[in-house]
């Protein structure tokens, strides 16, 4: 297929997958509007119909919770396609079923980028609409994911993190006691191969979390204090900083001092707490387990997000450079989600080492930013050939292309649109 067939059917995938002003993943496998998918879908369609993508971010924000909370999958309509749904939630947090805790904050960034990209001015309107639930949900995290104000965020179950399956949680995961269960029937492995997807161990914890959450009616305060599991993401955490930065940007644009004044203070608190996360044997911000005080011992495509958190100075930049030239020499296609030479590491499965197209897009920017353009394009000549290869998978085997997970999924056409496509090239990091 031609790059421009590839750009139709990208097109077509985020048309096909549009439910009426919201985009789900991928059908069957994940029915219905998940947090951070419609914020990377939101860029696709920018490049073809900014009052569509504008439209994603507001339908994923009625759903927001009284507390401030954007939860990580809004259940507009029952599909019994998808396990577990809304009744294993047992949620009532917000004005739309939905699941009970969040998933990366990468919102404000895009909402930026949707402004910055509209040489009219007219979506200052609609980002200044959004800019409260913003705000409310930046809150959120600050108050819910770092109790104990460290600069650092956490999150109370793997799919919080977005990156499931990741190696990171494996001794967090084992460390909850799996209960208050009922017998369940998996739908994914229905629509997957299992091999590619996570353990039948993982998810009787998965749902052992849910149902602790469910004990204490969801109630934020009372998750952070005792929810099983409580890690800290450096994914989310560098996501969360650059977004404030983003965020920060677009209330000086609107003239709003009282928020940008509180949000350079969150940005000072998160520059210093990053540093908790170093780790100095590995030359990388590595996972941190809050219950158990202990770092994680591998290099995942999170610790390559810290130059796009604005992570710059030169030990980080050095040591993330000499980390993507070693893994380049270990496998074809970069970034592999997790180290390939980590015993954890395999190429196929769920977020343990296949290559996502939207975490590509986030590392390459934060390299071009800081002045390696070399390494930001090889990793959009990587996406891109990924794409060629295999078409529009959930993930791709970093050693040979092979597409996994679902397939027509949202967030690799809208990243292969606004991102990897040589017909957009121009706006590639
Ligand atoms: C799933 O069901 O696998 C999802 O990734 C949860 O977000």
């Amino acid at each position: 297929m031609s790059d421009t067939d590839l750009d139709t059917t990208a097109r077509t995938i985020l048309t096909d997958n549009d439910q009426g002003g919201y985009t789900i993943p991928t059908k069957g496998l994940y029915p219905y509007q998940w947090n951070w998918d419609s914020v990377f879908v939101a860029l696709g369609f920018a490049t073809f119909d900014q009052d569509r993508a504008w439209r994603e971010l507001e339908m994923l924000f009625e759903g927001q919770w009284r507390d401030g909370m954007v939860p990580h999958i809004l259940f507009r309509k029952d599909d019994p396609s998808y396990f577990p749904g809304p009744s294993v939630w047992g949620t009532d947090g917000g004005p739309i079923p939905s699941s009970g805790h969040s998933q990366p904050p990468v919102a404000a960034t895009v909402v930026r980028d949707l402004v910055d990209a509209d040489a009219t001015g007219q979506s200052l309107d609609r980002a200044a609409a959004l800019l409260p639930g913003l705000m409310a949900w930046h809150r959120w995290y600050l108050s819910y994911r770092d109790p104990k104000d460290q600069g650092v965020l956490a999150v109370i179950h793997p799919w919080e993190s977005g990156r499931d399956n990741l190696p990171d949680w494996d001794d967090a995961l084992r460390a909850v006691e799996v209960k208050d269960i009922e017998p369940y029937e998996r739908k994914d492995t229905s629509h997957v191969d299992p091999a590619m997807r996570p353990h039948k161990e993982d998810y009787d914890r998965y749902l052992s979390i849910m149902a602790a959450c469910r004990g204490v009616d969801w109630d934020p305060a009372e998750v952070a204090r005792s929810c099983p599991f409580f890690v800290v993401d450096p994914g989310v955490t560098f996501i969360f900083l650059r977004a404030n930065r983003d965020l920060l940007h677009l209330a000086e644009k609107l003239g709003k001092t009282e928020e940008a004044s509180e949000i350079r203070g969150w940005i000072a608190k998160m520059e210093a707490g990053a540093k908790i996360l170093w780790h100095d044997e590995l030359k990388a911000h590595v996972a941190l387990d809050q219950r158990s005080g202990k770092q994680t011992d591998g290099i995942s495509s999170a610790s390559f997000l810290a130059p796009y958190a604005g992570l710059t100075d030169g030990e980080t930049l050095g040591a993330l450079q000499a980390h993507f030239d070693r893994i380049a020499g270990k496998v074809r296609y970069l970034m592999p989600s997790y180290d390939p030479e980590h015993k954890s590491y395999e190429p196929l499965r769920y977020w343990r080492g296949p290559v996502w197209a939207m975490i590509n897009y986030m590392i390459a920017r934060g390299f071009a930013e800081a002045g390696d353009k070399a390494r930001a394009e090889r990793l959009r000549a990587d996406t891109a050939a990924l794409v060629r290869e295999s078409g529009f998978a959930e993930y791709f085997s970093p050693e040979t292309a092979e597409g996994a997970g679902g397939g027509s999924f949202s967030w690799t056409a809208a990243i292969w649109l606004t991102w990897a496509s040589p017909s957009h090239v121009e706006q590639a990091a």
